[in-house]
C-alpha cells in the first residue's frame, strides 16, 4: 500500500535523551519538548544526578527551560551500588528509572560501576526489583571498541537471570548479539536510536572522518544494522525508540579528541518516518516504536500530543544554537508541519 503523504504520529516518546544543563539545556530543550510528549532524561551531568535533591532540582531546571510546552521529563538517577532500600523507597516517586554506566565508558561516566559481581550489586538491584524501578544500562565492556557491546551481553544475561523480576533496558543497542538476547530473557528490553538505524561504521570513518556521527556505542557493521532494523520496523514489543540525542558544542565535536554523541532530537521523527516509508513498514508499527511499546514497558501515561508530518523535503539546519545536528545541511524527506496538544 502506498504511504500517505500526510502522516499523523501520536504522543511521541524519546526513551533515552541527554538534555544537559545550564546554557546547553536552554539551547536544546525546545528541540525535544516541542515534538515529543516526554523523554527519559539521562543523569550523566557533572557531577551526576545521585540524590533526591538533585533529581528534583534538575527537573525544575528542565521545566523552566521547556517553558509552556507539554512535555514530561521522566527523571533518572545515576546508578551507585551503595543505594539501599530505604533510599530507593524515599526517591521512588521522583524517578522513572536508574541508569547504570560502566565506569569511564562514555561521557561523564567516571563514577560508574567497575566490575559486575552480582553479589556487589545484589542489595540495590533486589530493592529496585521489589520497588519496580527499571534499570537502564549502557552495555559496553572496556574491550576492543567494536566488540564492547557483544562482550557485554554475558553481563546482561547474568543480571537478567539473577534478578528475573527486574526490568533491564539495554540502552541504544547496536549489535545483532543484543537483538538476539532480547528473546532469551523475559526481563530484557531495548532502546534503539535513529542514527544506528541509518548508519554503519562506514558512514563514520569509511571516508573522511565524520565527527558528528561519532558516538558510543560506535556504529557497527551492516549485518548489525539489519538486525536492528528488523526489530524496529516490526515494532518488536520489547524495543522502543530512544534517540540518545547527545548535544555537544561544535568546538567539542570538531576538535582533536572529538566528544561522543550525535544530536538528532530535532530531526528524529522525520527520519524515522522516512525509514519506515523506505521499508514500506506499517505505520502502526512506527506508532508502537515511538510510543506504544514504551508506554507498555514503562507503564507510563504521557500527555497526548499530535504531530503531523508531510512529505516535502526539509533541509536540516547547519546548527541549532551552536550544536550541529546529524545530516546538517542535507535534505531529508519529511517535514513536521503541525504539532498540537491532545
Ligand atoms: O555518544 C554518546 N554520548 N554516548 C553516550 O553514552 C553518552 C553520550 C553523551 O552523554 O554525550
Ligand atoms: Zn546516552
Amino acid at each position: 500500500m502506498p504511504y500517505p503523504t500526510r502522516i499523523t504520529l501520536n504522543t511521541p516518546l524519546d526513551m533515552h535523551l541527554h538534555l544537559r544543563d545550564g546554557e546547553m539545556l536552554h539551547n536544546i530543550a525546545q528541540a525535544s519538548a516541542h515534538t515529543f510528549s516526554g523523554a527519559i532524561i539521562m543523569p550523566n551531568l557533572v557531577p551526576p544526578v545521585t540524590t533526591k535533591e538533585e533529581v528534583v532540582a534538575y527537573r525544575a531546571r528542565i521545566e523552566e527551560a521547556i517553558g509552556d510546552e507539554t512535555f514530561t521529563p521522566y527523571m533518572t538517577l545515576f546508578f551507585k551500588p551503595s543505594y539501599d532500600r530505604a533510599f530507593l523507597e524515599s526517591i521512588k516517586e521522583e524517578i522513572t528509572a536508574i541508569k547504570l554506566y560502566p565506569a569511564g565508558i562514555t561521557t561523564n561516566s567516571e563514577g560508574g560501576v567497575s566490575g559486575f559481581d552480582v553479589e556487589d550489586l545484589r542489595e540495590t538491584l533486589e530493592a529496585m526489583s521489589d520497588l519496580d524501578i527499571p534499570l537502564c544500562v549502557h552495555g559496553e565492556t572496556n574491550g576492543f571498541v567494536m566488540d564492547r557491546e557483544a562482550e557485554f551481553v554475558s553481563i546482561y544475561e547474568r543480571l537478567a537471570a539473577a534478578f528475573p523480576r527486574l526490568k533491564i533496558i539495554m540502552e541504544h543497542i547496536t549489535t545483532k548479539e543484543s537483538v538476539a538476547a532480547l528473546d532469551r530473557f523475559e526481563n530484557l528490553y531495548a532502546t534503539i536510536t535513529v542514527h544506528h538505524l541509518f548508519i554503519t561504521l562506514d558512514d563514520v570513518a569509511g571516508g573522511m572522518l565524520q565527527p558528528h556521527l561519532f558516538c558510543k556505542p560506535i556504529a557497527k557493521r551492516p549485518e548489525d544494522r539489519e538486525a536492528l532494523l528488523k526489530v524496529a520496523l516490526a515494532a518488536h514489543p520489547k524495543v522502543m525508540f530512544g534517540s540518545d540525542s547527545a548535544p555537544h558544542p561544535r568546538e567539542a565535536k570538531e576538535s582533536c579528541g572529538c566528544a561522543a554523541g550525535v544530536f538528532t532530537a530535532p530531526i528524529a521523527l522525520q527520519l524515522l518516518t522516512e525509514l519506515f516509508e523506505t521499508h514500506n513498514a506499517p505505520l502502526e508499527n512506527l506508532q508502537k516504536f515511538i510510543s506504544g511499546n514504551a508506554q507498555n514497558i514503562y507503564g507510563i501515561m504521557p500527555p497526548a500530543k499530535t504531530v503531523i508530518l508531510e512529505k516535502h523535503p526539509f533541509t536540516v539546519p547547519e546548527s541549532y544554537n551552536g550544536v550541529v545536528p546529524m545530516y546538517a545541511g542535507e535534505e531529508i524527506k519529511y517535514t513536521i508541519t503541525e504539532v498540537s496538544d491532545g
